[in-house]
């Protein structure tokens, strides 16, 4: 009879196991980790990030950087330089930590700095952000890896690691 106890604590330890595993994939599922904050489309400026004066590169300790950024059918707004001229590049020291933080005006975009980790979805409504460390020098482009009209394929940037 001590067979049937040992089975009931293994039956028992199995199905605990499973619950958690099942539980631990609901919570996943519910919480995309990429979507933190809600945001209006419509009015984007109103989120201190993506005022037009802090949009773009912004340093924010040695070596630790965020980069706001607002797309739109077919553009990344990375704010303007000081000429007051779109900024298409942006220039940030080798060895990095970057934060992407951006959103959409319109419909979705992609965020792929291609070379890197750097890959999210940019969905109005939505806060994306993406994280990364920028060890190698080179000039690495940015493009939209979501089809998003006529204008998809010109929606581009660069990012330059020095
Ligand atoms: Cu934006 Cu494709």
């Amino acid at each position: 009879k001590y067979e049937k106890i040992w089975m009931f604590i293994g039956g028992g330890s199995l199905l605990a196991f499973l619950i958690v595993l099942g539980v631990g994939a609901f919570l996943q599922g519910t919480q995309p980790p990429s979507c933190l904050t809600t945001i209006d489309p419509t009015n984007v400026e109103a989120h201190e990030s993506f005022k037009q004066e802090n949009l773009g590169l912004q340093e924010m300790d040695d070596k630790s950087y965020v980069v706001n950024v607002v797309a739109s059918a077919f553009n990344y707004d990375f704010g303007t330089d000081e000429d007051g001229a779109p900024v298409k590049n942006i220039r940030i020291p080798v060895g990095s930590k970057v934060l992407f933080q951006g959103t959409t005006k319109d419909v979705i975009h992609g965020f792929e700095l291609a070379g890197t980790n750097a890959n999210m979805m940019l969905e109005p409504g939505y806060i994306n952000t993406v994280e990364v460390t920028l060890d190698n020098p080179g000039t690495y482009t940015l493009v939209c890896n979501e089809y998003c009209g006529t204008g998809h394929h010109f929606m581009t940037a660069s990012v330059e690691v020095y």
